[in-house]
């Protein structure tokens, strides 16, 4: 059955926004887009009752608990959001046979590795929002093993939370900023992890097979540090940036030091083309400045 009403989770998210700009571009789809009132994934029970009654071809999860820190301590509630309901959300599309797709996090690796994580490299998380996470990706494949996961990672964007924001702020209201220089990943725009999303909605409606675990980020790697370089640069602001080392900025969780995703295994199999980070940044801030 070829896919048409597609229901997506998190619209107020950063990539649950990014999804509904694009959504108008591709009038082929109809996109459902819930907030956490209409469907609160703290309920895992009551997921099936709502979804019946939306009755869609596919359902993308973008809603997550992302508040990395905070989950040290709320932990009950971040593993409900982040892994019960994600596989409660995978038996229902097992269930109603249509396609399911989840995201996940670079975090579920350990940050030890020299070399870019495939999809396969065994997991280890360092944090426990990454434990979630995780979790969430194993119950939902051991619900549905057609799952689709889309690992991501360092996600910013126009609307959100985000640190290319953050910084903007920081940056504007301070003369000296210290950014952490010895943590190495891929920045993510989520207007593009967007559309390489609706593409895998278009290659099912032609006939591909996805399903298992996939890993999307932006071209080239960079530390913390060099991203609010380039942010301060593609901002025209003024600032004095100071790189610090992991040690010097203590945080409830810990972050993994190395976190460099390989998308080798998207870009092959659906031909993307994943566009660089720094023209990513550019557009972001671009939009940023001038909407
Ligand atoms: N942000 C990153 O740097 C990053 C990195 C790697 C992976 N990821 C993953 O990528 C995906 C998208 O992330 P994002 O950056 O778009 O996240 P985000 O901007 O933090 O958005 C998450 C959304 O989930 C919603 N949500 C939280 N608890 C909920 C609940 N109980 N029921 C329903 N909705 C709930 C939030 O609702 P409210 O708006 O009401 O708070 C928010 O709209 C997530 O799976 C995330 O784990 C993100």
């Amino acid at each position: 059955m070829a896919i048409h009403k597609i229901l997506v989770t998190g619209s107020n998210g950063q990539l649950g926004w990014e999804l509904s700009q694009a959504a108008t571009a591709y009038p082929q789809f109809e996109f459902v887009f819930v907030d956490r009132n209409a469907m609160d994934l703290s309920n895992p029970t009551e997921l099936g009752g709502i979804i019946e009654l939306f009755a869609p071809d596919a359902i993308i999860n973008t809603a997550a608990y992302t508040a990395v820190d905070k989950a040290e301590t709320e932990k009950e509630l971040a593993h409900t959001i982040n892994a019960e309901a994600v596989a409660a959300l995978a038996g229902i599309a097992k269930k109603r046979n249509i396609p399911f797709i989840s995201f996940s996090t670079d975090y579920v690796f350990s940050g030890n590795a020299s070399s870019p994580y495939l999809t396969d490299t065994q997991l280890n998380p360092v944090n426990y929002y990454g434990q979630t996470k995780a979790d969430g990706e194993q119950m939902a494949i051991a619900a549905n093993e057609n799952t689709i996961i889309m690992r991501t990672s360092w996600v910013f964007s126009s609307h959100g939370n985000n640190f290319v924001k953050t910084m903007m702020r920081l940056m504007k209201d301070r003369d000296a900023l210290n950014i952490v220089g010895d943590q190495r990943g891929r920045p993510t725009y989520a207007k593009d992890l967007a559309l390489a999303t609706i593409q895998i909605l278009i290659a099912i409606n032609a006939g591909a097979v996805v399903k298992g675990i996939y890993h999307y980020a932006n071209t080239g790697e960079t530390t913390w540090f060099k991203f609010a370089e380039k942010i301060k640069e593609f901002a025209g602001l003024e600032c004095e940036l100071t790189a610090i080392t992991s040690d010097q900025f203590p945080t409830p969780a810990k972050r993994p030091s190395y976190s460099v995703l390989d998308t080798q295994k998207i870009e092959e199999e659906l031909g993307l083309q994943i566009p660089q980070w720094e023209i990513a940044l550019k557009q972001c801030i671009h939009q940023l400045i001038h909407s």
